[in-house]
């Protein structure tokens, strides 16, 4: 073959896998009006590789951490806007839409919070007042917002928490009422907000996404503020044996109404020495492509987030202490990996 003829090789090689055009998440997510997204830390954005990235693989972005209490609210009088305030400035300048997380949580609250030894009533006036502020402010500028994060145990009982008997809000006792008040202040606060429960180990069904269904179906039929299930998708087990009823979940989610996101999507691989081996980043694309499978193809699940987006920035190997890393599509050096070619193609075959 001549080199001539290589050259003409590679071009249809190229084209035929589409690279050549450059085809990203984006784009296959804005041909399927489904929105692909991934968590960002403000102070990333001054690196190069890291903004570029994000702008060109997602049409969404999410604060990691900007927006949660510890980080909003450093004082009982003072709210930190700035931080989020960059990540909206990013995204409205790569038009990307922003999901707001999350307003009431029971980790990550600051010190005078946590330590404040407040009355349940001065809890409420305190969490009304932060919803409504934090909402106000980015009103028009977050479309969506986890409003309440993370409040059933594993058999879906409703965890001791400082927003529900720690001392609460004056609800201890009274199961998700704390939520649908919250809910109900967010509603008030931004009336054109999406207004989203989040939680994760909800993928599949199973006791505690059966009480994510039961308050779904309780509020909806009372006409309770909430538009949408976040499902987290931190899979931490290769063997992902919850998958098994996502379809079923999503379904049943789907049928009171409410919308569905893919919030928190990232696979963690065991640790071993140097990079994963094939088999597991084969295992892990599997995973990816069967989570987006499942979401594309419900009408109700408008949104697929990746917890970050590049292994170079990513909560696992801290939680696990190192035992698990590499959880994203994109590597540390922000080249694609196998995750990134199953979304991609999972996005693809949506359009
Ligand atoms: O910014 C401070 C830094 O100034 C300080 O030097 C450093 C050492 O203490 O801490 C830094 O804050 C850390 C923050 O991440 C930013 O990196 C906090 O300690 C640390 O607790 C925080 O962890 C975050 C965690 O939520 C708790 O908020 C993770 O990054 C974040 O990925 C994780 O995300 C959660 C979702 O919000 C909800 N779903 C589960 C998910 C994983 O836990």
């Amino acid at each position: 073959m001549t080199f001539k003829q290589t050259l003409w090789a590679a071009a249809l090689l190229l084209i035929l896998s589409g690279a050549c055009f450059g085809q990203t998440l984006r784009e296959y997510a804005d041909r399927a009006g489904v929105l692909v997204g991934a968590a960002a830390e403000p102070r990333l954005l001054e690196e190069p590789e890291y903004a570029s990235t994000l702008a060109r693989e997602f049409n969404m972005l999410t604060a990691e951490n900007a927006l949660k209490w510890g980080a909003i609210r450093p004082t009982r009088e003072r709210f930190n806007f700035e931080p989020g305030d960059r990540l909206v400035a990013f995204a409205r300048a790569h038009k990307m839409k922003v999901r707001g997380h999350c307003l009431a949580w029971s980790e990550y609250n600051p010190r005078w919070l946590e330590k404040g030894s407040f009355t349940p009533e001065q809890m409420s006036e305190l969490l009304r007042e932060h919803i409504t502020k934090v909402m106000r402010h980015y009103r028009g500028k977050v479309f969506a917002w986890d409003v309440v994060n993370e409040i059933f145990l594993a058999d879906g009982s409703v965890e001791s928490s400082v927003w529900y008997d720690q001392p609460g809000i004056g609800l201890k006792g009274k199961g998700t009422a704390y939520v649908e008040q919250a809910l109900r202040w967010a509603r008030a606060a931004d009336p054109d907000a999406q207004l989203f429960y989040n939680d994760y180990d909800t993928e599949g069904i199973n006791p505690k996404s059966d009480a994510v269904y039961a308050m779904v179906k309780d509020f909806r039929s009372r006409g309770v503020p909430i538009d949408g299930v976040g499902i987290q998708a931190h899979i931490v087990d290769l063997e992902a044996k919850d998958l098994a009823t996502i379809e079923q979940n999503l379904a049943r989610l789907a049928a009171l109404g409410v919308q569905i996101h893919i919030t928190e999507l990232d696979v963690g691989l065991p640790s071993g020495a140097g990079q994963p081996d094939a088999a597991a980043l084969k295992r892990q694309a599997e995973i990816y492509r069967r989570i987006a499978d499942a979401c594309l193809r419900q009408p109700k699940c408008t949104a697929f987030q990746t917890w970050g987006f590049t292994d170079k920035y990513t909560w696992i190997p801290g939680y696990t202490k190192g035992a698990k890393g590499a959880p994203l599509p994109f590597d540390a050096a922000y080249k694609k990996k196998p995750a990134y070619d199953a979304l991609l193609e999972a996005f693809r075959r949506r359009r």
